[in-house]
């Protein structure tokens, strides 16, 4: 099947299996390995980027459900190759070590942010519960949001 997708503002149109997840078109067909596969049964948050709006695992999304869609992946925060300010954020904070979980946290705080410029702490905590990290202890990635400096998640 064809699926036209808009991705960080570039539009494809992909053929792909009707099978195919779109966490897996992302990485595999469009090279955006930024989102990451940590479980692929929708627990870790690894996955996640921002679908029309709304954050979303997109293990959990088919391919074929994003058409005609517009999606942002980690990719898009920092479009000119250089850190967007909620990545210097999380850099600043100490809010990563392997790194292997922050773009889906940073993608899952950016949907808050934009919702919700100024979260509290336990707002932040409630939108990023669906993330996992085996490395940080998780306080120092909620200073990070709590402290984005553009008070929207935007580069
Ligand atoms: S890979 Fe999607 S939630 Fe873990
Ligand atoms: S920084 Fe290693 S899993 Fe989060």
């Amino acid at each position: 099947m064809k699926v036209s997708v808009v991705v960080n503002g570039a539009g494809h149109v992909v053929d792909c299996h009707p099978s195919t997840l779109l966490v897996h078109l992302l990485r595999e067909e469009l090279q955006l390995t930024g989102t990451h596969v940590g479980c692929d049964t929708s627990s870790c948050g690894a996955c996640t980027v921002i679908l029309d709006g709304a954050a979303v695992k997109s293990c959990t999304v088919l391919a074929g459900q994003a058409d005609g869609r517009e999606i942002e992946t980690v990719e898009g925060l920092g479009p000119d190759g250089r850190l967007g300010p909620l990545q210097r954020a999380f850099a600043e904070h100490f809010a990563l070590q392997c790194g292997f979980c922050t773009s889906g946290f940073l993608m899952a705080a950016t949907a808050l942010l934009r919702e919700n410029p100024e979260p509290s702490e336990s707002e932040v905590r409630k939108a990023l519960e669906g993330n996992l990290c085996r490395c940080t202890g998780y306080q120092h990635i909620v200073d990070a949001v709590l402290s984005d400096p553009t008070g929207s998640g935007q580069p």
